[in-house]
């Protein structure tokens, strides 16, 4: 089969920490000679613009405004499924009748109902992890029984193999607070039950990020490590390479940031940002707001509705040190010789990105897998520290400063920045010519040029 014969379609969730992995991917495997397409929800696809992969639409039911339309997670999940499947196999059928038919579809872990759709055309099903492969894990020994929930109360740790010891608030939060999160649980769930059902796993992380793991589960399940999913200029050094994923659901306010950066000193600057469903409360952000202030550094922090959530006269009292942005092309910032320390909710696209550009990270995590990826961060690539939580579950003002200066000044600052630099080059390593995660997508690439399905 030649390369404009075998034809993939990637399939995102309509969220931006879902499109940028699996949107790179697409830009990946089209670099290596296949066609690729994405494909979103309607809502979504003009946020896009990759030239080298196509851009189609599906529906998830709620074409005017995807999941705020829905009542719920389960109900939109539901949706999804139906309209979805009947959608996507409409798509198939399209490129197949203008004679570019489609062999595979890679799809997000999160819309596990892609492989049946895969499974009646007869084609290749390749799932597409978006959280770390230690994330992954634990959901795989969940669906064995080999961890069972809701935990014990009196479990304090728990250990698994490839894994540190995790105290339950490491855990991912739908196992630590599995009532609150049964929509979510069961979504993720459903896959871990069929993965061996699919014809590849693929997991947006490297062999030695999480090398213990890959040892102990060799042989064990079928994951193939095939990121970190960050576009090639800030990675693989193409010089002509991607610049950014080319996929933003909000106005970045990139020129702004980078004429105020330019005015900095190198690695003088804390950027803070909390990924794209951030929801911080009121209080959270005050501490946050004067912890960044008090730690006398010059600071970027990407905060949405501003003017409703900082404190009042906050900006006035920083002046030029700092400045407040609605949404920025993050990689950019990161990117920028400016920036000395990375104040993160430790999402698993902002962890990678972080980690793949060698910045030292602050954690202030949230939920999900947020935690877990920060207990990684500081315990086990020790490139960051986190903040802990006080009685009520806030980061304090004083917390925040003091773990800023830990990752920034003094010895414990050198050491980071040692390991932010080692992290880096293996980062780079990885999906460089030859790297262990180049070469997952190369076997991958073979497959599908050998054709059959
Ligand atoms: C969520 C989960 O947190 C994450 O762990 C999961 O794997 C995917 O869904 P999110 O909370 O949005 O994602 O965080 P993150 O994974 O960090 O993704 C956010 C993305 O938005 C990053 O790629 C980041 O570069 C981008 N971003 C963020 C911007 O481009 N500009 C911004 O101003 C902020």
């Amino acid at each position: 089969m030649d390369s404009q014969k075998s034809h993939v379609i990637v399939l995102a969730y309509p969220a931006q920490g879902h499109i940028n992995p699996l949107l790179q991917f697409a830009k990946r495997l089209a670099s290596k000679g296949l066609k690729a397409t994405l494909a979103t929800t309607y809502y979504t696809v003009s946020s896009i613009d990759a030239p080298t992969v196509g851009v189609e639409p599906i529906s998830d039911g709620f074409d005017e405004g995807g999941f705020k339309q829905a009542s719920s997670l389960d109900v939109y999940l539901e949706s999804f499924k139906t309209v979805g499947s009947r959608t996507l196999t409409e798509l198939v059928f399209k490129f197949k009748a203008s004679g570019s038919p489609v062999n595979c579809i890679v799809y997000d872990s999160m819309l596990p109902w892609a492989l049946d759709v895969a499974r009646n055309l007869g084609i290749y099903a390749a799932v597409f992890m978006t959280t770390s492969a230690s994330i992954c894990s634990m959901f795989w020994q969940i669906d064995l029984g080999l961890l069972s929930l809701p935990l014990k109360p009196q479990t304090a740790t728990v250990s698994l193999p490839g894994l540190p010891p995790l105290g339950r608030c490491d855990l991912p939060s739908p196992m630590s607070e599995p009532t609150s999160q049964t929509a979510y649980l069961e979504a993720i769930m459903e896959k871990f039950h069929s993965l061996n059902e699919d014809d590849w796993v693929f997991c947006n992380s490297f062999e030695d990020l999480e090398i213990e793991l890959v040892k102990a589960m060799r042989g064990k399940w079928p994951l193939v490590m095939v990121g970190p999913m960050v576009p090639s200029a800030y990675l693989d050094q193409q010089i002509d390479g991607d610049r950014a994923y080319g996929a933003s659901l909000w106005k970045p306010t990139s020129s702004q940031c980078l004429t105020w950066l330019a005015t900095k000193p190198p690695r003088s600057v804390i950027y803070g940002s909390f990924g794209s469903m951030e929801n911080i409360s009121a209080e959270q952000v005050e501490e946050i707001a004067w912890g960044l202030k008090a730690s006398n550094r010059p600071f970027l922090w990407v905060l949405k509705e501003s003017e409703k959530k900082l404190p009042t006269g906050f900006l006035n009292s920083v002046g030029e040190t700092g400045m407040v942005v609605s949404w920025c092309n993050q990689l950019e910032v990161l990117a920028h010789q400016a920036i000395g320390c990375f104040v993160t909710h430790c999402g698993w696209n902002s962890t990678l990105e972080g980690l793949g550009l060698g910045v030292p990270m602050v954690c202030v995590t949230e939920r999900t897998d947020q935690p877990m990826n920060a207990k990684f961060v500081e315990d086990v690539w020790k490139v960051g520290v986190r903040t802990k939580k006080d009685e009520v579950g806030i980061v304090t003002r004083e917390e925040l400063e003091k773990c800023i200066r830990g990752a920034m000044d003094g010895e414990s600052g050198e050491e980071i920045k040692r390991n932010a630099n080692k992290w880096r080059e293996l980062a780079r390593s990885a999906v460089s010519v030859g790297g262990t995660s180049d070469m997952n997508i190369n076997e991958f690439v073979v497959k599908l040029l050998e054709g059959k399905k």
